[in-house]
């Protein structure tokens, strides 16, 4: 039975007033977790220090972060950003040997891009794969760039800037067949598309809960495959990391045999209980029907772009793109400003207005969003 999307809508207070089309950025404050940030100051003013439920709540994230992506809750990492996950990753490869590639694509965002360059210093060679003509990456050109030297292939799912999805299967096998591992970032994709780790067969997989997964900013979650958890030792480390975190002991480093050895220092406590009230209201939803949703309402809204003569940049296959619809403009900050006098809220990157859509969002929406765009068009559309 499909969710009833309409009574969930009432568990956002913002679409009352605003038309939020804004998820790829942050997203809408759900009821439940707005509770779950008064519940923490409830412990603060009543208890004072509960570092017992604290504990609870980190590995309570954890658990669900696992469920949501099918993977064990030992293969998870709670970390305060996808950036600090991946510093963590990137400081346990060695890059001095013969495998010093890092193959990274036109689509990733800055932490997937000048993390791997950070580590040029250390021996690591970034490849950047480049888009076609048409602005698509075509499995082609990872063919090209992937091979006996490349260590790891990391790679976005959803890119940020226009909304494509890239072959992650195919980039998979392509990685698989020379020998390289593969990172995934699927911030722009977790929560609002169906992601299972194992089926997509990636080593690694990094996140966060402040876009489709109605967290909180200054939290975020790092995959491990199983194999990998024990094998590869961070430099970049910290007394939560610790294979036992309360022997404080400080005459060596014993990292965890899981992937809390690529967490830090204290965990993000606040942010814990906005994170895992933001992963349950979801998972009782189900990934699946949010994005058959998404996917409705994404091809619903450039169906009705391309009606008034104004289409998205972003790909038209549902296996080619996310939950945002990238609308190219000459003007996309100013236009982005006009659309929120109008009560919509939306996000812009380089030449392009996006409109992230979310399971809370609807046909009203798009109805709204494209009766605005045809308005704006003769000021906005590109010349
Ligand atoms: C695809 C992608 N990766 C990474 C990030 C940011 O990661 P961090 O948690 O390091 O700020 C974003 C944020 O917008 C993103 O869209």
């Amino acid at each position: 039975m499909e969710p009833n999307f309409k009574a969930l809508r009432k568990e956002f207070p913002v679409l009352q007033r605003k038309t939020y089309l804004n998820s790829g950025s942050y997203c809408a404050l759900a009821n439940d977790v707005k509770a779950a940030f008064e519940a923490y100051m409830e412990d603060r003013l009543l208890v004072g220090a509960n570092w017992d439920v604290w504990i609870t709540k980190n590995e309570s994230v954890r658990a669900l972060t696992a469920q949501l992506l099918n993977a064990s809750p030992e293969e998870i990492a709670v970390t305060a950003s996808v950036s600090a996950g991946l510093n963590a990753l990137a400081s346990s490869f060695d890059f001095t040997g013969k495998r010093n590639k890092v193959v990274i694509s036109d689509f990733e965002f800055p932490t997937n891009a000048q993390i791997w360059h950070a580590q040029e210093p250390r021996g690591a060679q970034v490849v950047h794969v480049p888009r076609a003509p048409d602005g698509y990456i075509p499995l082609q050109h990872f063919a090209q760039a992937i091979d006996e030297q490349t260590q790891l292939v990391a790679i976005t799912q959803v890119c940020f800037r226009n909304g494509a999805k890239l072959d992650i299967p195919g980039i998979v096998r392509l990685a698989r067949a020379k020998g390289a591992m593969v990172l995934l970032d699927c911030y722009q994709a977790v929560g609002s598309l169906d992601i299972d780790v194992k089926a997509l067969d990636v080593d690694f997989a990094a996140g966060g809960m402040l876009k489709y997964l109605l967290g909180t900013a200054g939290i975020g979650f790092l995959y491990v495959r199983d194999s990998f958890t024990k094998s590869l030792l961070p430099t970049n480390t910290g007394w939560f990391a610790q294979a036992d975190i309360a022997a404080m002991d400080i005459t060596e480093n014993r990292p965890a045999p899981s992937a809390r050895r690529f967490e830090a220092g204290t965990p993000p406590v606040v942010n814990c209980y906005a994170a895992e009230a933001g992963l349950k209201f979801l998972l009782a939803i189900g990934t699946p029907a949010i994005e058959k949703r998404n996917f409705a309402l994404t091809r619903r809204c450039m169906e009705n772009l391309e009606e008034i003569g104004w289409p998205s940049i972003t790909p038209k296959q549902d296996e080619r793109r996310g939950a945002t619809v990238a609308v190219p403009s000459r003007s996309s900050g100013a236009l982005c400003a006009e659309l929120l006098k109008r009560d919509i809220v939306t996000s812009h990157r380089d030449d392009n207005l996006r409109a992230s859509f979310h399971f809370y969002n609807d046909e009203n929406d798009v109805e709204s969003f494209i009766a605005a765009m045809k308005d704006l068009r003769g000021s906005f559309s590109p010349r």
